[in-house]
């Protein structure tokens, strides 16, 4: 039983969310909560719920994502998930809910800022006080966001892509796109459609994105043959795709990424752009593994791109350190 409250970070991720306390990552989970039909009950969530997609039937039992392009569409099944989730950390009997620092996307409206943070509230938090998702990558990373300067920073998740800059814990320019990982899954799953006519799923193309995928061509050219349906016919037809095809399968949510950074650096004022071009652009996020990802920003945008030492990590971390410097933060934190 946990008799002292906790200080949390939680990443509320459209397919994964991670808990942190300042010292670590606690978990990471699947953002997928299981629900008996007729109960309406839960009765799995994360990596479990995850493996009954797809194999359990649906009228007794409903596989939900919560979050959809980053934001709240289930707001019920969000408070399963996250009281679930801070049971886990300390435990259903604890004395006080622990103080959680939640992340939300930049630009959400106040209507979805407010169900995070009631949603939290519910699931047992003491207090909960989100944060712009951007802003916690960046103190995850510890860009020295506190000095007057700009520092920017892509996320690319797997439902928005939020692109910031930063200068004194403030985001002076931003913008978040309702388009991350996943549209690149279907952008691949159309290509190999088109191409050559055999359907496959959206994990199958999200595997190819991720083992031979790449933005720009690459010298280490490779290959994966996957399973897939033919469309005519319907029956199973393997298929072999490269490196190449996916470079050129993803061209289209690739260029939404470039002019979401294009558009923001318009939007920042010529001094803080002098103090990116010197610092360069922090890339984070699940969709910052791709490869040649850092190459293709630092050509399209003329600016050196690299991808941080934890990108995956960075926003839990960063969430979870903010109650440290929260005073300073306060005035840049979203109103709820
Ligand atoms: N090596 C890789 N190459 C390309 N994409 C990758 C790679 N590894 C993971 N991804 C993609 O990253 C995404 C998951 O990233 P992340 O965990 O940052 O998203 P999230 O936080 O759940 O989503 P969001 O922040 O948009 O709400 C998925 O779309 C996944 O396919
Ligand atoms: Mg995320």
């Amino acid at each position: 039983m946990a008799f002292f409250s906790k200080d949390l970070g939680i990443d509320l991720g459209t397919f994964f969310t991670r808990l942190a306390d300042d010292n670590e990552v606690l978990f990471t989970e699947h953002t997928i909560v299981a629900v008996e039909v007729e109960a309406q009950k839960m009765v799995a969530a994360g990596e479990e719920a995850q493996n009954m997609l797809g194999r359990v039937p649906e009228e007794t039992i409903e596989v939900v994502r919560p979050l959809v392009n980053g934001v709240i569409s289930d707001y019920e099944v969000t408070e399963a998930l996250l009281r679930w989730m801070l049971d886990k950390v300390s435990g259903p009997m604890r004395f006080f809910g622990p103080r959680v620092m939640i992340t939300v996307p930049y630009g959400v409206t106040s209507v979805e800022g407010r169900a995070v943070h009631e949603a939290v509230l519910q699931a047992g938090a003491r207090e909960a006080v989100p944060i712009y998702q951007p802003l916690a990558a960046a103190l995850g990373v510890d860009l020295p966001i506190n000095s007057p300067a700009g520092n920017m920073i892509v996320s690319l998740g797997a439902g928005a892509t939020q692109v910031a800059v930063i200068s004194m814990y403030n985001i002076v320019s931003g913008e978040t796109i309702r388009s991350g990982g996943s549209r690149m899954d279907e952008a691949i799953s159309a290509y190999v459609r088109r191409k050559y006519g055999v359907i496959i799923g959206l994990p199958t193309a999200e595997q190819l994105k991720i083992k031979i995928g790449a933005a720009v061509p690459q010298d280490d050219e490779r290959s994966l043959d996957v399973q897939g349906q033919d469309q005519v016919t319907g029956l199973p037809k393997p298929v072999t795709l490269t490196t190449s095809e996916m470079v050129e399968a993803l061209q289209e949510p690739l260029q939404q990424v470039v002019e979401t950074c294009r558009r923001v650096l318009e939007k920042t004022p010529p001094e803080l752009i002098a103090d990116v071009i010197d610092r360069g652009v922090a890339l984070t996020g699940g969709g910052a593994l791709l490869r040649g990802m850092d190459k293709l920003l630092t050509k399209s945008l003329g600016i050196p791109a690299y991808v941080v030492d934890n990108p995956l990590t960075c926003t839990v971390e960063g969430a979870a350190r903010a109650w440290t410097i929260y005073p300073a933060l306060q005035r840049t934190l979203p109103r709820v």
